[in-house]
């Protein structure tokens, strides 16, 4: 088994959904968001999470997917696990935003394709009669936190390459797919001398990870509902080439 990196297809996303809702069905911001296991749709779920991939699809950004192939790879096997996956199984996903430089303009194509995103979502809450279990005071209170932590961090006048999506399957972690796909666009930070940043609910293992990937733990972010508290790592990577 060989595993492929390559960019998101509109025909990949069902598979990416699948392998996305696998990878976080433990992750803290998650379980936060959705506190009522009882009442998770996980059909409104996949159907949330593909609209907003024929967004990013849309808006042109960087989305890449880490697939099975039988073609020859590069990726570390793993001599001790036995792993089974069809060819053509999606086993990791990585989203980023681009970095955009003030003053920021929204695009045409991105001012549209949100209007769409919208829309969708509307017909979703109409069809599955609501938003699937997701508590969405608690969603507002992490876009409020997240939107401070921001704020404050993102000081660099070229703006950031945003990782806001990232999930391998469960079969193929520590094997170095998580950073063949990121590697993709943090080399391409690195060519442009833009920083990187990310933010993570999952403090062990995830900041050791993203600090071999040359990340450095900035700030925390704590989105506060009574007396649950979901903690979020904010990390930001200097470019390697250009200051
Ligand atoms: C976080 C995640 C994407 C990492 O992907 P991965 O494919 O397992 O990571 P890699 O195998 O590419 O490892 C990258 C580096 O971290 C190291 N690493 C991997 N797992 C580790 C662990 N549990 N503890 C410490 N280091 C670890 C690897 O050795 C590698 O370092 P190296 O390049 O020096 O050898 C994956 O664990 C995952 O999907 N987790 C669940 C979802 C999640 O938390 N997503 C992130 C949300 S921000």
């Amino acid at each position: 088994m060989s595993i492929e990196i390559l960019p998101l297809a509109e025909a990949d996303i069902p598979g990416a959904v699948d392998c996305l809702q696998r990878a976080f069905s433990d992750d803290p911001y998650f379980r936060w968001a959705f506190d009522d296991p009882s009442k998770f749709n996980v059909e409104r779920n996949a159907a949330s999470l593909s609209a907003h991939f024929k967004f990013g699809l849309s808006c042109g950004y960087p989305i890449y997917i880490a697939k099975v192939s039988r073609a020859t790879g590069d990726y570390k096997p793993n001599p001790d696990r036995e792993i089974k996956l069809a060819p053509g199984s999606v086993v990791g996903i990585c989203w980023w935003s681009l970095p955009e430089q003030p003053p920021i303009r929204q695009t045409w194509s991105v001012w549209a394709n949100s209007w769409l995103l919208s829309f969708r979502q509307l017909m979703y809450n109409i069809r599955f009669a609501g938003r699937g279990g997701l508590n969405v005071r608690r969603y507002w209170i992490w876009k409020e936190r997240q939107q401070e932590a921001q704020d404050y961090l993102w000081v660099d006048p070229r703006g950031y390459y945003f990782c806001n999506m990232l999930g391998v399957s469960s079969q193929v972690r520590g094997m170095g797919v998580g950073k063949r796909l990121m590697d993709v666009v943090m080399q391409r930070a690195d060519e442009e001398g833009i920083p990187c940043y990310l933010e993570s609910s999952k403090g062990f293992p995830n900041v050791a990870i993203y600090e071999k990937m040359g990340f450095e733990l900035n700030r925390e972010i704590r989105c506060v509902d009574g007396e649950d508290i979901c903690k979020l790592y904010c990390m930001i990577r200097k470019p390697k080439t250009k200051s």
